[in-house]
């Protein structure tokens, strides 16, 4: 391996070029880009400043002069894509979800575990000070036996039936949209801070906008052109997940891509005996904590912190911090993890990859047959 890590990326959409920027400011050398076609890939590797554009994500992936590959494509691809790069010898960060199934999810963790190479998802919320502050106030038992979780992940940008993606497709996107997309996000980020497991759910799911308007080329968060044939919609816009966990605790979410005004309300509230906990992805500079006496709010300051989610507070406090740093501290974490081979505490790997397709699976049976489901656990050779 090169002592600057080579970097690719598959896929060059709105998170690709999340994933460029962050892959460059972690020290990586972006050796190449692939979109959807020769002359896509061409125009992305002149937008992102990488070395040169691949034929195709297929020749990316297998190339001699990466180490790393970025797989941010369109959910259907990851599993060939992701699989492939282990097999050539890349360590590989790839999208959420997985895969479009709790098999194909499988099937790459095992791929991760035969490879001993990094395998990690960017769920990468988990990055926020605040939230990180949580789980350790959680951890030293300051919050106390937890007893409801609670939350939701509201977005607005699939309101209308003008409004299309290629997320709208359950070949492309898999049979769950709203919840795999997002829901997935919430989940991940519960069981990360309160170290409870969902044992069992149940779930209701609705599509609001029951015909749109074809347009699955649209970038994300721009869906609407008035172009293309109306055809009826198959995967959901909304979720609601009522669910209880290993350790007794009971909670809920809310999941919607239809909540007009609500761009990216990821809102988290963990109750416990002696303290309740709020995190809100939307103002995530504090951390909410209410006590029976007083609230009180803890910025995110690296001065106040704990060191745990100090680590990641690279600003003085009363200097914002965001999304874009969350990503850079994620991608950071998973080259540490390839260079030394430990992955740094809280990294997310294909086994958290899997979970979320293991929650979705329940969720998507539930909501079809109308009753508690069990959330499998799998079990990878490792
Ligand atoms: N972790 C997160 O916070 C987060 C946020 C957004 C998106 N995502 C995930 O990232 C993935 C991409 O989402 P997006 O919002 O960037 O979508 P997007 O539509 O904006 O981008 C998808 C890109 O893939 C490219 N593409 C399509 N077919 C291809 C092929 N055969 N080979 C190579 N490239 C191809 C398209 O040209 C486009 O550049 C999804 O899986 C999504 O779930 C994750």
């Amino acid at each position: 391996m090169a002592t600057q890590l080579r970097a690719a990326i598959a896929g060059t959409g709105f998170i690709g070029a999340v994933h460029a920027r962050s892959a460059r400011l972690a020290g990586a050398r972006l050796v190449g880009v692939a979109a959807s076609s020769p002359k896509r890939s061409a125009a992305a590797a002149e937008e992102l400043g990488a070395e040169r554009a691949f034929e195709s994500a297929e020749a990316l992936v297998t190339a001699d002069d990466v180490d790393v590959v970025h797989v941010c494509t369109p959910n259907h691809l990851h599993l060939p894509l992701a699989e492939a790069a282990l097999q050539s010898g890349k360590h590989v960060i790839c999208e959420k979800p997985l895969a479009l199934d709790v098999a194909g999810a499988r099937r790459l963790v095992q791929a991760a575990a035969d490879s001993g190479l990094q395998a990690a998802v960017p769920f990468v919320y988990r990055y926020y000070p605040t939230l990180r502050e949580a789980r350790e106030r959680v951890r030293a038992g300051e919050t106390g036996a937890l007893r409801l979780l609670h939350g939701t992940y509201l977005q607005d940008w699939l309101l209308s039936a003008n409004d299309d993606n290629w997320r709208v497709e359950a070949e492309l996107g898999g049979r769950s949209r709203a919840f795999a997309d997002i829901g997935s996000h919430w989940c991940d980020l519960m069981e990360f801070t309160s170290q409870h497991r969902i044992a069992r759910l149940f779930a209701q799911t609705t599509t609001a906008v029951a015909e749109r308007r074809r347009n699955s080329g649209a970038a994300t968060f721009d869906g609407a052109n008035g172009q293309g044939e109306v055809r009826a919609v198959e995967t959901e816009d909304i979720a609601l997940v009522q669910f209880e966990t290993d350790r007794g605790a009971i909670g809920s979410v809310v999941v919607s891509q239809v909540s007009p005004g609500r761009k990216n309300r990821l809102w988290i509230e963990l109750d416990g005996a002696e303290e309740a906990l709020v995190f809100d992805q939307e103002n995530p500079e504090a951390l909410w904590c209410g006590r029976r006496e007083a609230a009180t709010i803890i910025p995110r300051d690296p001065e106040w912190l704990s060191p745990p989610a100090a680590r990641f507070a690279n600003l003085p406090g009363g200097h914002p911090q965001g999304y874009a740093s969350c990503f850079d501290a994620f991608v950071d974490d998973v080259y540490e993890a390839v260079r030394s081979g430990e992955q740094p505490d809280g990294m997310p790997d294909f086994a958290d990859g899997l979970r979320a397709a293991e929650i979705t699976d329940a969720v998507m049976t539930s909501a079809a047959e109308v009753r508690w489901v069990d959330v499998a656990g799998a079990e990878v050779a490792t």
